[in-house]
């Protein structure tokens, strides 16, 4: 419309015919031409952020029942419920046990474990009841996370939502899933030997298995959501990044072995270790051999060390968080960078405090709801650190 006003302006002369001359029907179907692509490429551009928005949410959604699962475990293993199913069967295990004959076989067959023997013996159907919910809601989530990843996944890859890079990207996490699973099996299998609990180092093994998966679709995640070449960096800090984060996957398997040889309970004091810094055993040259790691719950010298360790990481782990958190801010980090860096100094210093609220209620028994958030806390300080390395560069 602008366009004709301003052409008849120009020329004080307007007729019907004079529009529809040659020159002027060319105008038009320029206009026309041009206004259809402006709105082809707007289409494209909303169909294209429709797109990007349904894939990004979907992988929001995995990151979610990701950290999800890991609570889930987390819960599983302080209820003492890890061992209440002693078969793997990937399909027909999705259906419980449906009547009393079906729940009095799976119970015998539970009665045939170390754990029962040793630990459980007397239990009753209710409170068998309790532990296999929780194991079975474990493996019950892991099959529903394998549906809300593969079925859009196939369908995202049919209408050629994903690019390539991502689409190999997420056939690794589906590996990766399978393998995690797979150790979760082998984790149960070494407590239904003669220990009435699992072994702790594969229980490290596929609890941080499980935080790497996290770990991976939350980084495909943020690379999706936030491009690298879109965002403001900050400069010489990606160094730094990656050393905080190889500290904090240290505290991770540290903090995996702390709970496979349930060594709060050794230890339910802070800041010293019952009554000192470093504890008597560990002050014992005799007691420095491999066996007590692999006897570790026939002596007090490894969880010792252990909590000790992890400790002692923790506070390493404090220091290098602030100093980092320090640097970044120099350089005045805006929007999610910001965010970002404004919320790590928090989270750790709620994760250092959970730990040792966790290890003051650990008399006797592991607390479910403190050991959990500090789980929960451990996981979700690594996406933070993740979440801030997106923004650091390495060069000055
Ligand atoms: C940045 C610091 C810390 C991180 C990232 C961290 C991380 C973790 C993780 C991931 C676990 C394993 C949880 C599980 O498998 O359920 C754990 C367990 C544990 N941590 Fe920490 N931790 C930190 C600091 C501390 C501190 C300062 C203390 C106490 C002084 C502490 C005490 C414990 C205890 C008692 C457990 C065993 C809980 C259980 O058996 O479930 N943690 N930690």
């Amino acid at each position: 419309m602008w366009l004709i006003a301003a052409h008849w302006k120009e020329n004080e002369r307007f007729d019907i015919y004079h529009l529809f001359s040659l020159d002027h029907s060319t105008y038009f179907c320029v206009v026309w031409v041009v206004h259809r692509k402006i709105n082809i490429v707007n289409n494209l551009q909303q169909k294209s952020n429709s797109q990007q928005s349904a894939v990004g949410i979907w992988l929001l959604i995995g990151v979610f029942m990701l950290l999800m699962q890991i609570v889930i475990g987390g819960v599983t293993r302080l209820t003492g419920s890890g061992l209440s199913i002693t078969k793997w069967e990937i399909v027909t295990g999705t259906i419980p046990p449906i009547g009393e004959a079906e729940w009095q076989e799976a119970f015998d067959l539970y009665k045939a474990s170390p754990q029962y023997a040793k630990i459980n013996q007397g239990m009753e159907m209710g409170d068998f009841k309790f532990i296999f919910f929780w194991e079975y809601f474990h493996r019950l989530w892991a099959r529903l996370m394998g549906f809300v990843f593969l079925f859009p996944f196939i369908y995202f890859l049919a209408k050629g939502y994903l690019r390539n890079k991502l689409a190999l990207h997420l056939i690794g996490v589906v590996a990766l899933a399978m393998v995690v699973a797979s150790f979760g099996w082998i984790m149960v299998a070494s407590g239904l030997v003669s220990r009435p609990y699992v072994n702790a180092y594969k229980l490290t093994l596929h609890l941080m298995l499980g935080i790497s998966l996290f770990a991976y679709v939350f980084w495909l995640a943020i690379n999706y959501l936030w491009p690298r070449d879109g965002i403001a960096k900050l400069q010489g800090l990606k160094g730094w990044s990656t050393g905080v984060i190889a500290v904090a996957v240290i505290q991770l398997i540290l903090g995996g072995l702390m709970s496979g040889m349930k060594a709060g309970l050794f230890f339910p004091t802070w800041p010293d270790m019952n009554g000192a810094m470093l504890p008597d055993v560990l002050q014992d040259g005799s007691q420095w051999h491999l066996d007590a790691f692999k006897h570790y719950d026939t002596n007090a010298f490894a969880p010792a060390i252990v909590q000790f360790a992890h400790r002692g990481v923790a506070y390493i782990l404090t220091a290098l968080v602030l100093v980092f958190t320090v640097r970044a801010f120099k350089q005045q980090p805006v929007g999610p960078a910001k965010l970002g860096f404004t919320l790590l100094p928090v989270l750790l210093l709620v994760q250092v405090t959970l730990g040792i609220v966790t290890v003051f209620n650990s008399i006797g028994t592991i607390p479910v709801s403190w050991g959990v958030l500090h789980q929960a806390g451990g996981v979700l300080l690594l996406a933070n650190l993740i979440f801030v390395r997106h923004f650091c560069l390495s060069k000055a």
